[in-house]
């Protein structure tokens, strides 16, 4: 099977791009490496360009026949999506429809596209299942919307059959610290607690104490890289084997508080985390729990990795032994 893996380069395509290899499948990279790292890629599958470059897209498809395509490459803060949408617009819709354009038009049949729990906005239940109602509260979350409705256009069209993957919380990193998270700047919040405790930043904001919550802190669903990996192989294995689409939410189905993940970074670690407790940030919902029964039905999905414990221990390592 050969399959191109865009934004390979990145925290969790490279990742990704490593099973499916351990799989033994034909994968070619393309990222460009605006974000992600020359290191995290092994040998020589790496292409260099842009999701957007309709010409290197048309030279890519004619001359490897792509069975199909997992596309990860896109911009992912909330934050920055906010300030700065026709960033967002441009790489993560405009270059998607490029993409989506080059795999049809060259008789790709299958897409495995990474979206994200920010589709479903401030959830209205917990945990939140797959047909929960999309009301996304940034720009980012609508780019990503936007790209499973394409999905759903081009099935309907075209006959491209695809899998969504909504993330909750990506975290963790390879169980060997050879590759892992790396993101310049850095806002997510397990890397920063360690950053924080190693001493390699000022102490940690938490942000906001007020929320609903059973500590005040926000609640999120953190999922080790690695099970999000096996999950884009099942995910692809079962659209071929079914001639279908699906949505799935990827998740532990357990929360934890901000609050929470410093306790136990210092129970897994013996290391005290210096911290300050400040003010909400501007977008977080209070509470985001994934219900993933579906993934585990359908595909057979087992994120045995996404324990706090496992995710904290292999997200410290990295860390200690990171070599970008
Ligand atoms: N947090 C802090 N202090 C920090 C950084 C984060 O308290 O310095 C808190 C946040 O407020 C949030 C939690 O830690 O409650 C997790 O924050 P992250 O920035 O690590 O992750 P998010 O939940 O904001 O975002 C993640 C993905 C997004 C995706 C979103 C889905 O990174 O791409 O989940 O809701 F859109």
């Amino acid at each position: 099977m050969k399959v191109l893996i865009t934004g390979g380069a990145g925290y969790i395509g490279s990742h990704c791009s490593r099973y499916f290899l351990e799989q033994g499948v034909d994968v070619t990279i393309l990222d460009n490496l605006c974000e992600g790292h020359r290191e995290a890629v092994k040998g020589d599958r790496l292409v260099v360009g842009d999701c957007g470059d309709g010409a290197l897209l048309d030279r890519l498809f004619s001359e490897t026949a792509f069975d199909a395509v997992v596309h990860f490459a896109a911009f992912t803060s909330v934050g920055e999506s906010v300030a700065e949408p026709r960033k967002y617009f441009h790489n993560n819709v405009e270059n998607m429809l490029t993409l989506l354009n080059a795999a049809v038009d060259h008789g790709t049949k299958y897409f495995v596209f990474s979206s994200s729990a920010a589709v479903f906005g401030e959830p209205t239940c917990l945990p939140i299942p797959e047909d929960h109602e999309q009301r996304p509260i940034n720009p980012y979350g609508e780019t990503k919307m936007i790209g499973e409705r394409m999905l759903a256009d081009y099935e309907r069209a075209y006959g491209l059959h695809s899998c969504s993957f909504r993330y909750f919380n990506a975290a963790g990193d390879s169980s060997d610290s050879t590759i892992g998270e790396s993101h310049h700047p850095e806002t997510h919040l397990i890397p920063l607690v360690i950053q924080a405790a190693l001493g390699k930043r000022p102490p940690l904001t938490v942000f906001g104490t007020d929320y609903d919550t059973r500590d005040g802190s926000c609640i999120r669903d953190y999922v080790h890289v690695e099970d999000l990996a096996s999950a884009h192989y099942l995910g692809l294995k079962y659209i071929m084997e079914h001639q279908t689409s699906e949505q799935f939410n990827l998740g532990s189905e357990n929360g934890f508080t901000v609050l929470e993940i410093i306790r136990a970074f210092e129970k897994v670690t013996g290391i005290s985390v210096p911290y300050t407790l400040g003010d909400r940030r501007p977008g977080d919902p209070a509470a985001l729990v994934a219900g993933n029964e579906k993934a585990r039905e359908l595909l057979g999905w087992k994120p045995g990795k996404s324990t706090l414990e496992t995710i904290l221990t292999d997200a410290y390592h990295w860390e200690m032994k990171r070599t970008y």
